[in-house]
């Protein structure tokens, strides 16, 4: 085992008062695509064509068929893997308070978190954009593209484009307890998409540790985390999990 799984470990079973902010790469090993990077969603979709507010608005059959009907695929077929199931533990052990996730796959509540602050909203609700009604989603057929609610409205998923804000509670209670933590854990993020990749900073500069989980390095890396266990998350939070185990 790295000596900085075993320093996590340490530092982990020492705090009751973890909040972790996670993205894309955590649910890589449940078979969901990131947004960067290699096999990443945006080498195959410009983002600005198909991921702002403006080009659902322009073209909402479009943004469904091109981006929002392949993530309802992926996220249909999905299940938590050991990131998602170890950060749910370490909650059950009074170590992890929070996720703040930027993920909308919901895999984190599926595998018992019970505190997610969802900053990018959850695809697992769409909302009439007539009407206001809101569908689940995956009791939606997809043989109309761009499904339509019963009074005739398009039916948008209930995440965040490009150019829309951030839910205002969901920011500013993020800020608030990444102020408060004592660790702030950030797994599989680029961490270039603000203000999500913001909260690290808050935490550091509020005296927080910053510990990284990512295969690559970050621009948080050099800057702000204290230090970076560098892996896949699910093989690291196995590990991890394992070692504060024995460690209480
Ligand atoms: P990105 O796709 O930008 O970054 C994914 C990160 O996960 C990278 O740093 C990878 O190195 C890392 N990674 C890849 N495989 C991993 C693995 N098995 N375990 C751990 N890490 C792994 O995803 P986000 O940072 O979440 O926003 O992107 C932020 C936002 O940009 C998204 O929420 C989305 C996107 O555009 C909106 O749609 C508003």
């Amino acid at each position: 085992m790295s000596d900085l799984i075993k320093q996590a470990a340490v530092d982990l079973a020492g705090s009751d008062n973890v909040v972790v902010l996670t993205g894309a790469g955590i649910s890589v090993e449940s078979g969901i695509p990131p947004f960067r990077g290699k096999g990443g969603v945006w080498e195959r979709v410009d983002p600005m064509e198909y991921a702002t507010i403006d080009a659902f608005m322009r073209d909402p059959g479009r943004v469904w068929d091109v981006l929002v009907r392949e993530m309802k695929n992926c996220i249909d077929r999905s299940r938590p893997n050991d990131a998602h199931y170890g950060l749910a533990t370490l909650e059950k052990m009074g170590i992890v308070k929070t996720v703040i996730t930027q993920n909308v796959d919901g895999l984190h509540q599926a595998a018992g978190s019970t505190d997610v602050i969802e900053f990018h909203g959850n695809f697992a609700w769409l909302r009439c954009m007539e009407c206001g009604q809101r569908e689940e989603t995956r009791k939606i057929a997809m043989a109309e593209i761009p499904p339509r609610c019963s009074c005739g409205g398009i039916l948008r998923p209930e995440v965040i484009f490009f150019g829309e804000q951030i839910p205002t509670a969901a920011l500013m209670r993020s800020e608030q307890i990444a102020s408060r933590c004592d660790i702030m854990l950030v797994v599989g993020t680029s961490a270039v998409v603000q203000p999500a990749a913001y909260m690290p900073v808050v935490a550091k500069n509020s005296g927080a540790r910053v510990i990284e989980i990512n295969p690559e390095r970050t621009p948080l890396t050099a800057s702000t985390s204290d230090y970076l266990v560098q892996g896949k998350a699910g093989k690291v939070m196995r590990k991890l999990v394992e070692e504060i185990e024995r460690l209480r």
